[in-house]
């Protein structure tokens, strides 16, 4: 089985935002640019499949469990036209793995490589190989957590030529960052830096604020002061020390409405031309 269960209405709203710019991409560019690639860092299957519980059927109307099937970011990359030149699905899993090449079988004409491992030493490896100039391309980086390290986003500036979707987890971040300081150990500390690319958060985000009680004015205990927007606000400040442009982010929430996610566009082509038609691009589907 290589059923791959995930997501909920914000999954549909990041699919259908990174659908929209890869159409307007690939027409804007396609007559300009003999290589135009997409890379999907997080592939995943090609498909999402979407369970909905039974209902018993003493509960009126009762219902049998449903299962919906969906395209995940791989088969959408595919079925963008005019076409990408190459597409290129990195993914940890197997099995994940096994049904992309199932997919890929479906189109013998195209150039579609299959790279199995972790997306960082994944992207390495493929940015390395390359020569850059006269090519574009968009990457989608899609994790479940907090997966990308700052090294691997520095190599996608370097290059100038990709538009890279980026999906924050501002939850993985809250939840690594706990509010009390003493509870943070090496290895979230660590995590958090290595996704950052600098331990400036611990500063930013952590301070003794000032009460005036019945004792008077006094120093709370040490604690986590940034809210989702301050860390949201954070890693927009990184994503622009690195990256010529950053698009302002689309926050994707879980059913409750908790913020989970923040989806970001950064451009790493510094040209005014590249940028303008990016974000041109970008700004009117982020805004819709
Ligand atoms: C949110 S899902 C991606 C969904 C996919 N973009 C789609 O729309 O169908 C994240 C995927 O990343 C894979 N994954 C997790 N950690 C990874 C890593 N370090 N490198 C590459 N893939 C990873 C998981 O197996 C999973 O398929």
């Amino acid at each position: 089985m290589s059923d791959h269960e995930f997501g909920n209405v914000s999954t549909d709203l990041k699919l259908s935002l990174i659908e929209a710019y890869l159409k307007a991409f690939t027409i804007a560019l396609r007559s300009q640019f003999q290589d135009l690639w997409y890379i999907d860092a997080f592939a995943g299957t090609g498909e999402r499949v979407i369970k909905q519980s039974a209902v018993p059927a003493d509960l009126l109307p009762g219902m049998e469990e449903r299962i919906e099937r969906r395209r995940g970011s791989a088969q959408i990359a595919l079925d963008v036209t005019p076409a990408f030149t190459r597409v290129i699905f990195m993914e940890k899993k197997k099995r994940y793995c096994a049904a992309l090449e199932k997919l890929k079988a479906q189109y013998p004409e195209r150039r579609i490589d299959i790279v199995r491992g972790d997306a960082n030493v994944a992207i390495r490896a493929e940015i390395n190989a390359l020569k850059w100039a006269g090519k574009r391309a968009v990457m989608f980086l899609d994790p479940y957590g907090m997966d990308v390290d700052w090294a691997t986003l520095e190599l996608i500036r370097e290059t100038e030529a990709i538009d890279v979707w980026y999906l924050v987890s501002l939850a993985g971040l809250f939840r690594q960052a706990t509010r009390d300081p003493k509870k943070i150990d090496e290895k979230k500390r660590t995590a958090i830096t290595r996704m950052l690319g600098t331990d400036d958060w611990m500063n930013a985000w952590y301070d003794a604020p000032k009460v005036n009680d019945l004792l008077g004015e006094h120093d709370q205990a040490y604690q986590r002061i940034a809210d989702v927007a301050a860390i949201e606000a954070f890693v927009d400040k990184r994503l622009k020390s690195l990256f010529p442009k950053v698009l302002p982010p689309k926050r994707l929430k879980n059913g409750n409405g908790v913020p989970m996610f923040s989806l970001f566009l950064a451009i790493s082509n510094p040209a005014p031309k590249a940028i303008g038609l990016a974000t041109r691009i970008a700004s009117n589907i982020l805004k819709a």
